[in-house]
């Protein structure tokens, strides 16, 4: 791996929860890689009132399973040599007069700002960095998810934080676009000639995007009522996917060439009505069941929810792209919480053989199939049919492994590592741009608006199930079903 650039990194919210499972362990991991310079610096930013040393303290036992294999006390040490940390109330402009100090010791290299905070601080660190004369040319801005409830909230926040920091120091994160499978889709697509002429309506039957967690609000009840799986997810993570899937060739790996490319499908899919949102959504809310045998309660009986919550664990939705490319695709997204595996995968149903000579039954009725998994585990699989040995024409589905790690022995990098060295170098393809963001928000916003209308209550689902019956109902209504009913 290259050497990165001499840094200084500044983790606003650096006791929370993203810092200590994903910020710190990414940073930690690359000072392993020996690609931190002894010089670059850590300088982690929260309210509570810790010593330099206790923060270490806390942060190693706090990072220390998340690094598993990879924690060594050698390394630890040299990576704790690059961290400091500043007590700060980020709302008390006279409070950032330690950091400024700090930072004015190399007033020239990289400043990467890293908003792990909740999002309602953006706009106030944002002017509190800028009146403090903190952000300079070389100086970026990493934001977090969610930015805004809303289109216009999210407009409200992305002219708080561009009155300081210009579109191109920016870096809205969404670390689905940072994993590994979603990297290589890309090197599969516009690396290759084969799957090219392929990839669209005459070849293509549908497009399935599942991200399932068998996790449920995990203590966030309070912040997941006001947010639901629409926002929380699909809304972010499982349109960027679909923006990959169906992007044109862009012109180069440039970030705009990319970016541009998935803004004009965020603009071509199709808008709902409130007709539509009847017909392609589906919302649901897990109910008491059992995931993986372990009994859990229903959303409605998790702490911070309201009595009668009709907040959303579930989402399923149809979504079609108005393109010569893709008309008439439908592409199913869905995503929840308490569902019956942790499941994250793309998966392209390419249509049956046009005359099928050898017969429906020896075929198997199976058609091609391309599977981008992104969760459990990494991986990349072909199917297709081919005769089984023997002297009768009997045709299996057989798959390719397109796996890559059995070809790259490389360690691979976790989503939030390579994104935070992206943010390092100055790269923002893998990152969301505003109109990208907007356009999304944009896309979404009828299904909010008819949600809340409308006085029905989200599906309800059993815990440990794939959802409510209503989302298999949505794909078999064209004949189709998910990848694990097929
Ligand atoms: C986050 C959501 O963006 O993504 C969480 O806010 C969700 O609710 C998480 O659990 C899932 O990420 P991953 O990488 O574990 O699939």
């Amino acid at each position: 791996m290259k050497a990165l650039p001499d840094f200084d990194m500044v983790l606003f919210g650096g006791t929370g929860d993203l810092a200590m499972r994903k910020l710190l362990p990414a940073l930690y991991q690359q000072v392993k890689a020996g690609t931190v310079s002894p010089g670059s610096r850590i300088l982690a930013a929260a309210r509570k009132p810790l010593s330099r040393e206790a923060f270490l303290e806390l942060a190693e036992a706090t990072c220390k399973p998340f690094l598993g294999a990879a924690y060594d006390a050698d390394t630890w040490r040299a990576f704790a040599e690059r961290v400091s940390y500043f007590p700060m109330d980020v709302q008390n402009p006279g409070s950032y007069a330690p950091l400024g100090e700090a930072l004015g010791q190399h007033s020239d290299r990289v400043r990467v700002f890293y908003y792990s905070t909740s999002p309602d601080f953006f706009a106030t660190i944002s002017a509190n960095l800028g009146g403090a004369g903190l952000i300079s040319a070389r100086s970026r801005v990493v934001v977090e998810k969610p930015l805004g409830h809303d289109l216009d909230s999210s407009r409200e926040i992305n002219d708080a934080v561009g009155e300081h920091f210009a579109e191109r120091q920016i870096f809205r994160i969404d670390h689905y676009l940072g994993k590994e499978p979603v990297q290589n889709l890309l090197a599969l697509r516009f690396g290759n000639v084969l799957f090219e002429p392929l990839w669209r309506r005459e070849w293509v039957q549908d497009v399935q995007i599942t991200v399932a967690e068998q996790l449920g609000v995990e203590g966030r009840g309070d912040f997941y009522e006001g947010t639901g799986a629409l926002r929380d997810m699909l809304q972010n993570h499982l349109l960027q996917l679909l923006c990959i899937v169906a992007m044109e060739p862009p012109i180069s790996s440039d970030p705009d060439a990319v970016r541009d490319e998935k803004l004009k499908v965020l603009r071509s899919l199709k808008p709902f009505t409130p007709a539509d949102v009847v017909t392609k959504t589906v919302r649901g809310q897990y109910k008491t069941g059992a995931v993986g045998s372990k009994p859990v309660v229903a959303y409605a009986e998790e702490p911070g929810v309201a009595s009668g919550s009709r907040t959303e664990t579930f989402v399923a939705v149809k979504a079609e792209i108005d393109t010569w490319r893709w008309a008439g695709v439908p592409f199913f997204l869905r995503t929840g919480k308490r569902m019956a595996e942790k499941l994250a995968e793309i998966v392209i149903n390419f249509r049956q053989v046009p005359h099928p000579i050898f017969g429906e039954a020896t075929h198997g009725g199976r058609a091609n199939r391309l599977i981008i998994r992104m969760q459990p585990d990494e991986s990349m699989r072909l199917y297709l049919v081919a005769k089984q040995p023997g002297d009768a024409m009997a045709l299996h589905p057989v798959n390719l492994n397109l796996d890559f790690a059995e070809s790259f022995r490389d360690r691979r990098l976790e989503a939030y590592e390579r994104l935070l060295m992206d943010a390092i170098r100055g790269k923002l393809t893998l990152f969301v741009r505003r109109d990208e963001q907007e356009a999304a928000w944009h896309w979404v916003e009828p299904i909010l608006d008819s949600w809340a209308a409308n006085e029905d209550r989200p599906k309800t689902y059993t815990a440990g199930s794939w959802g409510p019956a209503a989302s298999s109902a949505l794909l078999s209504r064209d004949g189709l079903a998910w990848n694990e009913e097929d």
